[in-house]
C-alpha cells in the first residue's frame, strides 16, 4: 500500500494564503515561519516588559482595568499579531504582578528558570496529551522518569509512583481520595455508606486549606478533618497526633489519614515527620506528607536533612511550582505503592481498555484524576537537563538564606514584632504602634499592606494568627537583597504610622480600611 503523501498540491482546496484566514493560524509544516514569527513577537513584548518594570506591581485598581477588559469585543478581531500584543499590552503586561522583581516578597509564587521557559514553549506547541500513549509517546516515558527520580529523592522505595498533577491541591485531594480508598479497602457498598461519615483525617492547624476542600469532594462529613493545633513551633505535634487517632478509634470514627506538612504556608515550618511516621505506623494509618513548599529541600545541597523521615510518608506532594522555579502549573502526587493508585482507575473503550494493562501499554490516565492532561513534566526535564538538580537547590538553599536575614533584621528593629523562625522562606511579623493608638495595630497593618501594593513599591501578603493581624514575606527570589527587606519595611512602617496617626482620633476606625 502506497502512503499518501502529504504535500502543498495534495493539501484540498480552501484559501490558505493571507494572514488573516482561519487555516494560516494553524500550525503546521506550512505555517511555520508564522509561528516563529508570532512566538518571538510575544516572547519579544515579555523581554521588553521584564527589562522595564521598575516595581513588581503598578498598583492598578479592578476598577481601573475591568473597563479596559470589558471594552474589548471579542466577536471583532484584531487580525493582526502586532494589534493583538498591543492591545494585550494594555490590559495584561503593562499592570501583570511580576514575581520576579525582587520586592515581590507575598505569596508562593516563584522566578521562573529559563530552562522551564522553553519546555512550556515546546510543550505547548507540540500539545502532546498525557492520558495515554498514543498521544504522548516519549512524554509519558518523560514524565515517569521524573516521577521515579523524585520518589528516589524522597526515598520511597522500589514500589513507588505517582503522577503529575495541576498543583498541590490537586496533589493533596488525590492522595487523600487514595487514603480513603485504602481505609475502606473490602467494604461493601453497604457498609461504605455507614464508614464513609464516620472517616476522619487529621490535619494540623498550620495545614493548607486544601485538606478541606479535599474532605469535601471526597464526600466526608464537613466535620471530617480534626485539626490538631500546633505547639508555639508551629509544628504539628505528634503525642496530639497520637492522641486525637485514640480519641476517633474510642468514638468508632476510623482514621483515612494523618496530614503532615513539611513547610506550612504561613510559617515555612516542618512537622516532625520521623516521629509522625511513627505514630501513624504503630495506629496503621496512611500518612500523607504535603511537601508542596518544603519540596525544595529534596534538591537542597545543604538542608535535605531537614525532610527526614518523609521517606516513611504513604504519599506526598510535591509542588515543582513553589520552590523548583517552575512555572504554574507543576506539581505532583507521589505514593509509596503504587498499587494504589488503581483507585484512580477507569477503563474506557475509547481511550485506555483493560487490555493495554496486559500489552504493558503506559497510559497515565490509568493513574490520573485527569485525562486530558499538559505535558508539564517537559519544563522540569529541560530544567534538570539543562541546570541539574544541584544548581535548583543552591537556588532554593538562598532564598531561605534570604528569610533568615530577613527574620534577623525585623527581630532587631523595635518597630516590628516578628513570629516563630521559618524552616524555609517566610517571616510572619507585624509592625506595632508604640504610642496612642495602639488598638489600631490591626487596622493599620491591613492598611500598610493594601497601600504597599497601591503604591507598587512593594508586595507583601497578610495573614492572621490568633486572631491579629500580621504581614508576611514569601522570599523566593534569590534577586532580593536585605536592602529590599529593609526597604519595604520602612514602607510598611511608614504608611502604618500614618494611619495611626489619621485615625487615632476616630474611635470607630474603619478595619476594612481604604487605600488612600
Ligand atoms: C502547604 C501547601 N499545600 C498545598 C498548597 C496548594 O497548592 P496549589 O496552590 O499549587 O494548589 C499550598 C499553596 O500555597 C501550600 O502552601
Amino acid at each position: 500500500m502506497t502512503l499518501p503523501v502529504h504535500t502543498a498540491e495534495a493539501t484540498p482546496t480552501r484559501p490558505t494564503t493571507g494572514p488573516t484566514t482561519a487555516r494560516a493560524q494553524l500550525l503546521n509544516d506550512r505555517t511555520v515561519d508564522d509561528y516563529r514569527r508570532s512566538v518571538t513577537a510575544g516572547t519579544e513584548r515579555v523581554a521588553r516588559r521584564l527589562a522595564e518594570v521598575t516595581g513588581p506591581f503598578t498598583g492598578v485598581r479592578p476598577d481601573e482595568l475591568a473597563p479596559l477588559v470589558d471594552a474589548i469585543d471579542l466577536d471583532r478581531p484584531l487580525g493582526d499579531t502586532t494589534a493583538a500584543l498591543d492591545e494585550l499590552d494594555r490590559v495584561y503586561l503593562r499592570d501583570a504582578v511580576w514575581f520576579h522583581h525582587p520586592r515581590y516578597l507575598a505569596h508562593l509564587n516563584c522566578p521562573v528558570v529559563i530552562p522551564a521557559l522553553l519546555g512550556e514553549a515546546v510543550l505547548s506547541a507540540v500539545n502532546s496529551s498525557m492520558d495515554t500513549w498514543d498521544q504522548s509517546a516519549g512524554g509519558t516515558l518523560i514524565e515517569r522518569r521524573l516521577i521515579d527520580w523524585t520518589a528516589a529523592r524522597i526515598g520511597l522505595g522500589p514500589a513507588a509512583d505517582g503522577v503529575f498533577t495541576s498543583g498541590g491541591t490537586q496533589s493533596n485531594l488525590h492522595a487523600l481520595l487514595l487514603a480513603r480508598e485504602e481505609a475502606l479497602a473490602g467494604a461493601t457498598p453497604t457498609d461504605r455508606r455507614v464508614l464513609l461519615p464516620r472517616l476522619r483525617i487529621i490535619a494540623s492547624a498550620a495545614g493548607h486549606f486544601s485538606v478541606q476542600k479535599a474532605a469535601k469532594l471526597l464526600g466526608l462529613a464537613p466535620d471530617a478533618v480534626v485539626v490538631v493545633e500546633t505547639g508555639p513551633d508551629r509544628r504539628m505535634r505528634p503525642g496530639a497526633v497520637r492522641h486525637e487517632i485514640a480519641r476517633c478509634r474510642r468514638d468508632g470514627l476510623p482514621v483515612a489519614a494523618v496530614v503532615a506538612t513539611a513547610g506550612t504556608t504561613d510559617f515555612g515550618t516542618i512537622d516532625p515527620l520521623d516521629e509522625i511516621a511513627d505514630v501513624c505506623a504503630t495506629a496503621g494509618v496512611w500518612l500523607h506528607v504535603d511537601a508542596a513548599y518544603g519540596c525544595g529541600l529534596l534538591v537542597s545541597p545543604t538542608r535535605r536533612h531537614l525532610l527526614d523521615g518523609i521517606e516513611r510518608a504513604d504519599s506526598v506532594t510535591v509542588d515543582y511550582h513553589k520552590s523548583f522555579f517552575q512555572p504554574v502549573s507543576s506539581s505532583a502526587v507521589v505514593v509509596r505503592d503504587g498499587r494504589t493508585l488503581r483507585h484512580a482507575t477507569w477503563h474506557a473503550d475509547y481511550l485506555n481498555p483493560a487490555r493495554m494493562v496486559a500489552q504493558r501499554i503506559p497510559n497515565q490516565v490509568d493513574k490520573s484524576l485527569q485525562t486530558t492532561r499538559r505535558f508539564d513534566a517537559l519544563k522540569l526535564w529541560l530544567t534538570l537537563r539543562v541546570m541539574g538538580p544541584d544548581a535548583v537547590g543552591e537556588l532554593f538553599d538562598e532564598v531561605c538564606d534570604r528569610a533568615a536575614q530577613a527574620w534577623d533584621l525585623v527581630a532587631a528593629d523595635p518597630r516590628f514584632e516578628v513570629l516563630t523562625r521559618s524552616s524555609l522562606s517566610t517571616v510572619v511579623f507585624r509592625w506595632r504602634p508604640t504610642g496612642p493608638g495602639r488598638e489600631l495595630a490591626d487596622a493599620a497593618n491591613l492598611h500598610a499592606r493594601e497601600a504597599l501594593a497601591a503604591s507598587g513599591l512593594g508586595v507583601v501578603a497578610g495573614t492572621r494568627v490568633d486572631g491579629r493581624q500580621y504581614l508576611k514575606f514569601t522570599v523566593l527570589n534569590p534577586a532580593t537583597t536585605r536592602e529590599d527587606i529593609g526597604y519595604v519595611l520602612d514602607l510598611i512602617a511608614e504608611h502604618a504610622g500614618r494611619y495611626v496617626h489619621t485615625h487615632a482620633a476616630s474611635p470607630a476606625a474603619d478595619l476594612t480600611c481604604p487605600v488612600g
